[in-house]
């Protein structure tokens, strides 16, 4: 009885929306990181994300670009410590009389897909947005990007077409004690997940030095 009411109060557990994937808010010192994630992506990967063409030098140039004190940059890490997704909030210019709006980009490494990180990412950011006071948030999109175009209709992003491109756009509610405990909570959990993979990375590598064989741990 005492087990039962325990269990009913026991506090939710962050990420609702994507129950097991911790995402981290990545800075300046990630850039390499970013980097290698990025030029991993195959061409049409690229395209798909940055909506044409990509070559590595532009790749370059855009990470290079990031402002990590203007726009927010999301990630989340493997076992190994590999950022295997990573998004893009970039605030879009404040206009007079306009709702304050931010752009969403988005890419997961092919072996990382359909494990809910691209979702996690999406629900971070939703959450990041409301407490910065954004209102609209954009995804724009290739209409034959089915993974993302049902990505964004199942965050309930409204998607309007044009010529071959979609904008799928999401109203947000205003933030609330809520959504500020929410982030709070997703920052310290996917801190302390990074730090338990650190911790395991390490004495991974020591064995492995130690015994001069690869240490394999069963999943
Ligand atoms: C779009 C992308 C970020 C999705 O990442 P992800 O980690 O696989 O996403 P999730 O696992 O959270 O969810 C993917 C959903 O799309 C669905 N999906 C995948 N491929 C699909 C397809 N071809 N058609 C329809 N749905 C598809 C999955 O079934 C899953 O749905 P579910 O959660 O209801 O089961 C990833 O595919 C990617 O990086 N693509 C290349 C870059 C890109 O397109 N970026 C978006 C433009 S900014």
């Amino acid at each position: 009885m005492h087990k039962k009411l325990a269990n009913s109060h026991s506090p939710s557990k962050p990420y609702a929306a994507s129950p097991v994937v911790p995402v981290r808010e990545l800075h300046a010192g990630h850039r390499a990181e970013i980097l290698h994630h990025l030029l991993i992506l195959n061409e049409e990967d690229r395209r798909l994300r940055f909506g044409t063409q990509t070559p590595d030098e532009v790749i370059h140039h855009y990470v290079e670009g990031l402002d990590f004190n203007k726009d927010t940059v999301f990630g989340s890490f493997n076992s190994q410590l590999s950022l295997v997704g990573m998004a893009h909030l970039a605030y879009l210019p404040k206009t007079k009389g306009q709702p304050q709006a931010a752009e969403f980009g988005v890419s997961v490494l092919p072996d990382g897909r359909g494990q809910g990180i691209g979702t996690a990412l999406l629900a971070r950011a939703s959450v990041h947005s409301r407490n910065a006071r954004i209102e609209t948030l954009f995804v724009h999109c290739l209409t034959n990007n089915r993974a993302m175009m049902h990505l964004a209709q199942k965050a309930g992003m409204k998607v309007e077409y044009a010529y071959g491109d979609a904008d799928a756009y999401l109203k947000l509610p205003p933030a609330n004690p809520g959504t500020i405990v929410e982030e709070a909570a997703n920052e310290q959990w996917a801190d302390f997940d990074y730090a338990l993979k650190e911790n395991l990375k390490r004495s991974n590598d020591a064995w492995s030095w130690f015994l001069g064989k690869p240490i394999i741990r069963p999943t």
